[in-house]
Parts: structure tokens; C-alpha cells; sequence
């Protein structure tokens, strides 16, 4: 798939946080607003073998399992946004990991306090974004 091509895929979660904060709104209205498009989308509670396969390149690292609880938690909402660059196109609405670093004008920046309460996943390349969305809408596979 070209970096261009209008069919790029990216797999997003509105985190527990912002399903808690009644935020889903407010953050899928940024995606719509920018022209994005929703193929799929589910109100779902990560389990803990998702969560492990998701978040597969940070199981050892010290944060994750306070990121575990967290993500498994509570409802979140995942969604398959598409668009053109869609991948760039969303990290860059969603801001730098850490909310209190991130730029204001992103969600991160304008919604979040946390480097672990960040609102929103994304995922980072299109080989993340093949995979995530294996893994949470096999369907589209
Ligand atoms: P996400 O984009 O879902 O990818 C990995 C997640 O781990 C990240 O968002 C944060 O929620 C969390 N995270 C990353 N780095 C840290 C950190 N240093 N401390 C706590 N949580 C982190």
C-alpha cells in the first residue's frame, strides 16, 4: 500500500479514561471533522490476553502492567479510521504520548494530564495498523 493510497487503515482506541470522562464524543468529532472515515467500531472491555497481544512490544517493560489494569479497566471504544495517510494523519491529531507534553491544539494536548491516561491509541506504521487490526477486527482481515 502506497504511503497515499485513500484505502490506508489505522486501528484507535478511545481508552477507558475518555469513555469515563464522557470524552468518546469529543474525540471521534476531531477524526470526523478532519475528513476521516469510520470502516468499524466497537464499545468493548479489553481482556487481559488482548491487552498482552496489543500491547505485545511493551510487555516487559516496567509501566505495563500499571498500563494493563488500566486499559483493562474499563469500556473503551475501538475503531478503524481510513483516509488518505491516515496513519500520520491521526498521530498527528492525537499528540505526543505524554499529555502534558503534547502540543495544544491535539487531543492529547488539550484533554489529558497523563503519559499513561492519554486518551487515544494509535497505531504508529502500517505494519502496526495490519496488525492491530487483525487483532481487533478480524473481519476486515
Ligand atoms: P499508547 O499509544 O497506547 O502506547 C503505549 C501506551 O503506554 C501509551 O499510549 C501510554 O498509555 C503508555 N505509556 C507509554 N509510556 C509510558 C510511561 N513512561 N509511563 C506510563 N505509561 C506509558
Amino acid at each position: 500500500m502506497s504511503s497515499n493510497s485513500p484505502d490506508e487503515r489505522s486501528l484507535v482506541l478511545i481508552k477507558p479514561d475518555a469513555v469515563r470522562r464522557g470524552l468518546v464524543g469529543e474525540v471521534l468529532s476531531r477524526f470526523e471533522r478532519k475528513g476521516l472515515r469510520i470502516d468499524a467500531m466497537v464499545h468493548r472491555t479489553m481482556d487481559a490476553a488482548l491487552a498482552d497481544a496489543h500491547y505485545a512490544e511493551h510487555v516487559d517493560k516496567a509501566f505495563y502492567p500499571p498500563l494493563k489494569d488500566f486499559m483493562t479497566g474499563g469500556p473503551l471504544v475501538a475503531l478503524v479510521l481510513s483516509g488518505d495517510e491516515v496513519i500520520d494523519v491521526v498521530r498527528g491529531l492525537v499528540g505526543a504520548t505524554d499529555g502534558r507534553k503534547a502540543a495544544a491544539g491535539t487531543i492529547r494536548g488539550d484533554l489529558s494530564l497523563s503519559n499513561r491516561e492519554n486518551l487515544v491509541h494509535a497505531s504508529d506504521s502500517p505494519d502496526s495498523a495490519k496488525r492491530e487490526i487483525a487483532l481487533w477486527f478480524p473481519e476486515l482481515g
